[in-house]
């Protein structure tokens, strides 16, 4: 028989669930998507609606406000989401949950208690939303797949040289959570497997555009510190992200799971 290759990247009429969907990963990725013919939601703490029509200009996406560090109530807001859009195949983590103190998580400036928040908020929130939509999908016998946001930095450590001279520093907390995000997108990997849900997840470099949670624009002689380490020559662009989450997303990678892939111009090849 002969396969039809392109019906294999389809995400036509496909129902997606984007955390995170506001901000400089999730909007690409729901630009992608867009084109490749799903049906969006985005779930993000705030409604900006000069900047979502903006960059949407669209009716087949939906917004919904979703705070993912509010955990005691996680289900019950998820559920209500639900009821309103119907349950996703397809549910992509880009959020960014962090507290007010996540700027000091340097290992000279952190404190126990922002350590244990951060951790809280962004790790635990990763957990839940994954764990509650696979097993909405096992219910509903839904063939699904899901995908977290990591980092380079969950698999080593952050390179102090780039650093140098510029107001960023280390983050002792980061690297801790996307270690157990990988670690975790294994073990559901494993679990969720014979239910055919997919779990995967993506660790991108350095994406050029913003430092989260710290400044809108990024240091000059970070981004040059940063490039000179990069087989490629080049920072991360959000489309990069967005293209690897379409295969992951798709048919195209059915028998991938409990997998993260690194897209990171070749960087962890020389680490
Ligand atoms: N930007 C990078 O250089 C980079 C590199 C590697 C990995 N990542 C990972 O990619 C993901 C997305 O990063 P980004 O650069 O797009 O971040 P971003 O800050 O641009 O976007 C994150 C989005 O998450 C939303 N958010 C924050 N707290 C939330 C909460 N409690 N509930 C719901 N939504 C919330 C924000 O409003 C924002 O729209 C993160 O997990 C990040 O760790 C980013």
């Amino acid at each position: 028989m002969k396969i039809n290759y392109q019906k294999k990247f389809s995400l036509k009429n496909k129902k997606v669930f984007i955390f995170g969907g506001m901000g400089l990963i999730g909007k690409e990725v729901a630009q992608a998507m867009k084109q490749f013919g799903s049906n969006i939601v985005l779930l993000d703490l705030k409604f900006k609606k000069k900047e979502f029509k903006k960059k949407f200009k669209t009716k087949s996406i939906i917004f919904e406000e979703f705070d993912c560090s509010d955990l005691e109530n996680i289900s019950l807001n998820l559920n209500k989401i639900i009821k309103k859009n119907g349950c996703p195949s397809i549910v992509i983590n880009c959020s960014y949950p962090k507290t007010e103190s996540w700027k000091d998580s340097s290992f000279s400036k952190i404190n126990y208690q922002n350590y244990k928040d951060n951790l809280e908020v962004h790790l635990s929130s990763y957990v839940w939303i994954s764990k509650f939509f696979a097993d909405k999908m096992v219910n509903k016998k839904i063939k699904g797949s899901i995908v977290m946001l990591s980092s380079i930095f969950g698999k080593f450590g952050q390179d102090l040289n780039t650093y140098k001279n510029t107001k960023l520093s280390e983050n002792m907390t980061y690297s801790i959570i996307k270690g157990g995000i990988n670690t975790f997108t294994k073990q559901m990997g494993s679990f969720y497997g014979s239910y055919k849900i997919r779990v995967n997840s993506v660790s991108p470099g350095g994406v050029k555009g913003h430092v989260a949670g710290i400044s809108k624009k990024q240091d000059k002689l970070f981004i040059k510190n940063y490039i000179n380490k990069v087989p490629l020559g080049r920072m991360c662009k959000p489309e990069d992200v967005a293209t690897t989450i379409i295969f992951l997303s798709s048919d195209a990678s059915n028998y991938i799971t409990g997998a993260n892939i690194f897209v990171d111009g070749g960087l962890k090849s020389i680490r």
